[in-house]
């Protein structure tokens, strides 16, 4: 080992082909340390899987592996109990793991590396997280559901206007609203359950980029490490962040489903509607304004999207010029996948916490919901039935609302005589329409918010929280190597 420039060597795994020691700016700057520590777990799994398979495979004999296995278990104990202590000299966490296994292995951890290039490696650890990560978020929104769904168990019939373009539209239940969050997280748990269907295959075994001559038995490795499938190839495996930009791009959807339940609770909150009211508990103050209550929480939700939705973005800059196969430049994948799961995962389980806390307050739902007008399509449809075509009890009733408001009055105020004037097919029961809870119940169309609609909506709900459940006890039951 000579030296080759003014820095003192420090031993490199690639140290030999090159003749001087690395410039301190080019190590800092080429390091992942920092962000690719936290795949320690994965890293020493997928070696102490790609070590079993040496040894069966007669490339390590039984007590090198031996040797190797219990130095990787060590290692992972020292990660554990915070004990691992970094080199100045480790580049990511795979020279950290392969240094460490030299200090107290010895020699016989330079086999450990058969037939594998960090190139595959990191593929493997990044794929095995994002196993774990997608069946965590999706755990995490199934918690964020069961909450939305005990709220709209308790508000079964609690009457809300629901709004389009902003302005009240038509009665519906709190229920029903809040249900509508529940319908989108179940989309975004189907999104995460397929993103981490195509990350179940296991790229360990493309070597750099081009397999190896060594007979290495890669479907061995994948029973051990629980990966479905064996990568096809070696090109495609070392390359591929598909996976990495799938589970980010659920997460920025997820996130923003997030942000708009968050914007949603921060109206309610404010003075101008009165539906809501966060607990202090949940809630922050102002250093200025000593009469404020706000609803910060909420707020950094709707702010974090924008992190999450730029997460998808650097990734797929990151590959869009990308040619085959491995580059460093893939090295920039870890921080924005990690950043997403991080933020949806904590963001989850806050929305979580918001949910079941918040106060609603029901009177002011109630007094939003019983302005007559939004009950303008339901006398539209009355007529309807008594014969009148669509458009022309559109036009009918629109102008009575036109009259009302040039009157100072409410749809609520005309006599059954004006209704009949304006409409020979009014009945003497059309001014009974404008009752709330009955319109409610006339809405009980599957999807609709009537009460009774509502009930088989949160009976399929519970159902599908409680399958998604299952299904992710089964895929976590999957046999990731044993520790
Ligand atoms: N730290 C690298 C990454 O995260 C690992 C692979 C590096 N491979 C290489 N040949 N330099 O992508």
């Amino acid at each position: 080992m000579g030296e080759g420039g003014k820095h003192p060597r420090r031993g490199k795994v690639w140290s030999a082909r090159l003749g001087a020691v690395t410039s301190p700016a080019i190590e800092g700057y080429t390091s992942s340390l920092d962000i690719d520590r936290r795949l320690y777990a994965e890293d020493v799994a997928g070696s102490i899987a790609h070590a079993r398979m040496l040894r069966d495979a007669g490339l390590i004999n039984r007590e090198q592996h031996q040797a190797i296995e219990q130095g990787l278990m060590r290692i992972l104990g020292e990660f554990e109990s915070n004990a691992f202590v970094f080199d100045g000299a480790d580049e990511d966490i795979h020279m950290a793991v392969e240094r460490r296994l030299h200090e107290i292995a010895g020699a016989v951890a330079g086999r450990l590396h058969t037939g594998r290039s960090r190139n595959d490696q990191v593929a493997t650890d990044l794929r095995l997280y994002a196993l774990s990560a997608c069946l965590a978020l999706v755990r995490a929104a199934t918690d964020l559901q069961d909450a939305l769904v005990w709220r709209a168990q308790e508000h079964h019939r609690t009457v809300m206007p629901a709004y389009t373009h902003g302005q009240r539209a038509q009665p519906v239940s709190l229920a029903h609203h809040l249900l509508a969050y529940v319908e989108m997280l179940q989309r975004d748990i189907g999104r995460l359950l397929d993103a981490r269907r195509r990350s179940d295959v296991l790229p360990l075994g493309s070597g750099a980029v081009a397999g190896s001559t060594l007979s290495l038995d890669r479907r061995a490795v994948a029973t051990e490490l629980g990966f479905s499938e064996i990568s096809a190839n070696s090109i495609d495996a070392v390359s591929d962040r598909d996976f990495a930009v799938e589970v980010t791009a659920a997460c920025a959807l997820l996130m923003v489903h997030c942000s708009r339940l968050s914007e949603e609770l921060v109206w309610w909150a404010s003075s101008e509607f009165g539906f809501a009211e966060l607990p202090d508990t949940h809630a922050t103050g102002s250093s200025l304004m000593p009469q404020k209550k706000n609803p910060d929480a909420a707020e950094l939700a709707r702010g974090r999207t924008a992190r999450v939705v730029g997460d998808v973005v650097t990734l797929m800059t990151l590959l869009k010029g990308l040619p085959l196969a491995y580059n460093r430049d893939l090295q920039e994948d870890k921080r924005a996948l990690f950043d997403a799961v991080d933020t949806a995962a904590a963001t989850l389980a806050v929305l979580t916490e918001l949910v079941q806390a918040v106060r609603f307050n029901t009177d002011a739902m109630r007094a939003a919901a019983a302005d007559p007008a939004l009950l303008a399509t339901d006398i539209a449809e009355y007529l309807v039935e008594r014969g009148v075509p669509f458009r022309e009890a559109h036009e009918i009733v629109g102008s009575q609302v036109r009259r009302v408001a040039e009157e100072r009055r409410t749809l609520r105020d005309l006599s059954v005589a004006e209704w009949r004037e304006a409409c020979s097919a009014a009945g003497d029961d059309i001014v009974e329409l404008f009752d709330v809870d009955s319109a409610l119940h006339r809405r009980n169309l599957l999807g609709g918010p009537g009460p009774r609609s509502v009930s088989h909506q949160i009976g399929r709900a519970i159902d599908v929280i409680e399958a998604t459940r299952r299904a992710v006890d089964d895929l976590a039951a999957r046999p990731i190597l044993e520790r």
